[in-house]
């Protein structure tokens, strides 16, 4: 059983998609820990672009098996709509080959009632620039031991009955707080009903699952959202998801112990952020422009404009320390042709002292300066090398420097978001 795990090292939408998608080849059954809908993952084969949100991105390959654990929030609307979509495009959707875990919790409307609500109460910087998608409602719901889990749809007097004990607490909210309407419980649970009887078909045991493959000796691929800055604990914290994105909450989020041989941290050749929050490497300039064009850094999910910046080492380090990686897929290589100097973050001066990992205290990112280190940039297009020995001098370089900081080895290089613009170290 030669697990893997895919984690994002960054602020999100490194590529994460593009990555899992080439492994799966090499898995049997790809699992889903935690987040839900906030995440976009965009596959691209030969052309055409799929972007899953909740489904594992290992769907597109028809022999495998996808998994959603018990750490993930799941809205079943959004669930049943992405199930559709892959279905016209072709793609067999069966619960032979997709399930979800019975203990999964639902976002309920509630919840991203209350999520938007929040959201635009709130003004200048106490705005967290959430994806608006219930997560934190739901997780925090979960919490707080007042969630709707996957299993309990099979039994609708028990949902009815969470439902009308939510609203208590909901409605005071929505009324009082955010001078909303209340929401009648026999609309919220008229609005679901129809969900449950598609998702009952697709629950299941997920750790019986995983143990299963571990005795078939199988491989299964866990496949992380978010990044390791936007992580509950460890991110740039109060602008952060309401989940573990490191990749230790792969076995509370799936119910199997930790057991990886690979751990591929995905590492973006720059920097991205969406949504609120500190961002030390943000480059408002022609730099920023460059990437957020060649790059096309736009949310997968919200559309936002993503925010680019430079590679930022100090968010790679906090990230390897949280996670041990055992190799790195860089992405997006090819964003920085055409840049005559590339910039790297080495480290912070920090409360003048300088500092190799992120602060620490609340907000701290917010006070630090960058410390820079020049790279001459190469001006070839890229995104056709398919060998490493292709890449232009400086751009083999840059790679380098990555490892040598680090002290892990690039296994993958990606220079294009299809499958085929990849090289493979040896
Ligand atoms: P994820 O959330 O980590 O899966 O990443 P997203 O899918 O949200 O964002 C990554 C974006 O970059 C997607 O549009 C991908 O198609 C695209 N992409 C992935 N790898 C590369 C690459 O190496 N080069 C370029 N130019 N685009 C890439
Ligand atoms: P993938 O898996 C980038 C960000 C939101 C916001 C913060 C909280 O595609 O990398 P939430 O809706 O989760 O409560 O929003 O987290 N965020 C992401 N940013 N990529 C994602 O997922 C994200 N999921 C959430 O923009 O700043
Ligand atoms: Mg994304």
């Amino acid at each position: 059983m030669a697990n893997m795990i895919v984690f994002g090292t960054q602020w999100g939408d490194e590529g994460k998609g593009k990555i899992v998608d080439i492994l799966t080849e090499d898995a049997d059954i790809i699992v889903r820990y935690q987040g839900g809908n906030n995440a976009g993952h965009t596959l691209v084969t030969e052309g055409k672009k799929f972007i899953l949100h909740l489904i594992p991105s290992g769907i597109l390959h028809s022999s495998k098996t996808c998994l959603i654990g018990n750490g993930v929030v799941l809205d079943p609307e959004v669930f049943c709509a992405e199930i559709d979509k892959l279905k016209d495009s072709g793609i067999s959707i069966s619960p032979e080959r997709l399930a979800i875990s019975k203990k999964t919790h639902i976002i309920m409307s509630y919840h991203k009632e209350i999520d938007q609500a929040r959201e635009t109460a709130k003004s200048g910087k106490d705005k967290i620039g959430t994806t608006g998608r219930g997560i934190g409602p739901c997780y925090e719901d979960k919490m707080a031991r007042m969630g709707i889990r996957g299993g309990d749809l099979q039994d609708l007097d028990l949902v009815r009955e969470k439902i009308n004990k939510a609203l208590v607490e909901k409605n005071v909210l929505l009324e009082k707080l955010y001078n909303q309407k209340p929401l009648d419980p026999e609309n919220v649970f008229d609005r679901i009903r129809p969900f449950a009887s598609r998702l009952v078909p697709f629950m299941t045991d997920v750790s019986r699952k995983i143990q299963e493959a571990g005795e078939k000796n199988q491989t299964v691929l866990f496949e992380g959202a978010q990044g390791v800055q936007l992580d509950i604990d460890h991110g740039t914290y109060p602008y952060v998801t309401s989940s573990n994105t490191v990749t230790g909450n792969a076995s509370a989020g799936s119910g199997y112990y930790y057991n990886m041989k690979r751990v591929i941290g995905v590492v973006k050749a720059y920097t991205t952020r969406v949504g609120q929050g500190p961002f030390p490497t943000e480059q408002d300039n022609e730099s920023g422009t460059h990437m957020q064009n060649m790059g096309a850094e736009f949310g997968s999910t919200t559309g936002r404009k993503r925010r680019c910046g430079w590679l930022d080492l100090a968010v790679l380090r906090e990230s390897a320390r949280l996670c041990g990686p055992t190799e790195i897929a860089l992405t997006k290589l090819d964003v920085l042709s055409g840049l005559e100097t590339i910039k790297v973050c080495t480290g912070y001066i920090y409360q003048e002292r300088t500092v190799e990992y992120p602060p620490q205290e609340e907000n701290a990112m917010a006070g630090v300066s960058p410390v820079y280190e020049n790279f001459p940039g190469w001006s070839e297009d890229i995104s056709g090398v398919k060998t490493w020995a292709d890449l232009p001098e400086n751009a083999r370089r840059y790679v380098r420097l990555i490892e040598d900081y680090l002290k892990i080895k690039v296994s993958i290089i990606s220079v294009g978001p299809d499958r085929d613009q990849t090289i493979r170290m040896g």
